[in-house]
């Protein structure tokens, strides 16, 4: 019998103030998938993640999520600047039952995967840009999620920071067969944490496959995308 997907996007439409940002978007991940969610800026690949871990609504369609033990990595850090490193993470462990001991662990654990541990006393703004992010990570993840939603997990890393990352959720999605959906730009991100590949233009999904069908596809917006050139259907209005 087939598996079902962990989640089913099914004609997602959603628009703000009056104008259409996701316009019919389509598509399924499976237990133990990676997706990498694709697109020119502000083609609506945040506002996609918001809507699945239901932060905002949608105006119509349907998300089915089959767990919802879901975590989500901001863009932006999205950290409690008056909490510190320490009490950020307890938060989202605010609902579980673990005594105080257990809730330590858990975090000296995380904070140690992200290379953080010296740092579980500070404050957000204390920290560099890219140690607020690794800190954003460790909060996604501090429940061990069934359902991973990563937006730009390694944009502004270092380079053997982010292969600490892009490793960390292929474990994760090897341990927990987490459904995972990553919005990223970063080609090394891309190129090895995802088994396919969805490129968005219009508020709509135009391509799918693998990241080396991506490469070599001769789509016409995934060729533009996948090799920045200025010249193709996307984003013609700004030349
Ligand atoms: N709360 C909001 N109110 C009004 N407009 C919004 C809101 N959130 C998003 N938008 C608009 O929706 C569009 C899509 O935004 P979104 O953040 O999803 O883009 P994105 O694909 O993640 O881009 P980027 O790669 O730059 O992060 C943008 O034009 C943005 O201005
Ligand atoms: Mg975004």
């Amino acid at each position: 019998m087939a598996i079902p997907p962990m989640l089913e996007i099914v004609d997602l439409w959603k628009g703000f103030n009056g104008r259409d940002v996701l316009c019919g978007l389509t598509f399924n991940v499976q237990p133990g998938e990676v997706l990498g969610l694709i697109g020119p800026s502000g083609c609506g690949k945040s506002t996609t993640l918001k809507l699945i871990c239901e932060l905002i609504m949608p105006d119509r369609g349907e998300i089915i999520r089959r767990s919802n033990e879901i975590g989500l990595v901001f863009q932006g850090s999205a950290l409690l600047n008056s909490l510190t490193v320490r009490e950020n993470l307890a938060l989202a462990l605010r609902h579980r039952r673990y005594s105080k001991a257990e809730e330590e662990e858990i975090i000296r654990n995380k904070l140690t995967l992200v290379g953080l541990i010296d740092y579980i006393d500070a404050y957000p703004t204390q920290l560099s840009g890219g140690q607020q992010k690794r800190t954003g990570f460790a909060r996604a993840i501090v429940n061990n999620p069934k359902i991973i939603l990563y937006d730009e997990p390694t944009t502004g890393l270092d380079p053997v920071m982010s292969t600490i990352i892009e490793d960390y959720m292929i474990k994760l999605k090897d341990e927990l067969k987490a459904a995972s959906i990553v919005v990223t730009h970063q080609y090394s991100t891309w190129t090895r944490t995802t088994e396919r590949v969805l490129l968005m233009h219009a508020g709509k999904s135009v391509w799918e496959g693998t990241a080396q069908e991506a490469i070599e596809s001769d789509n016409p917006y995934m060729r533009q995308f996948a090799h920045a050139t200025k010249e193709g259907p996307m984003l013609s209005g700004l030349l």
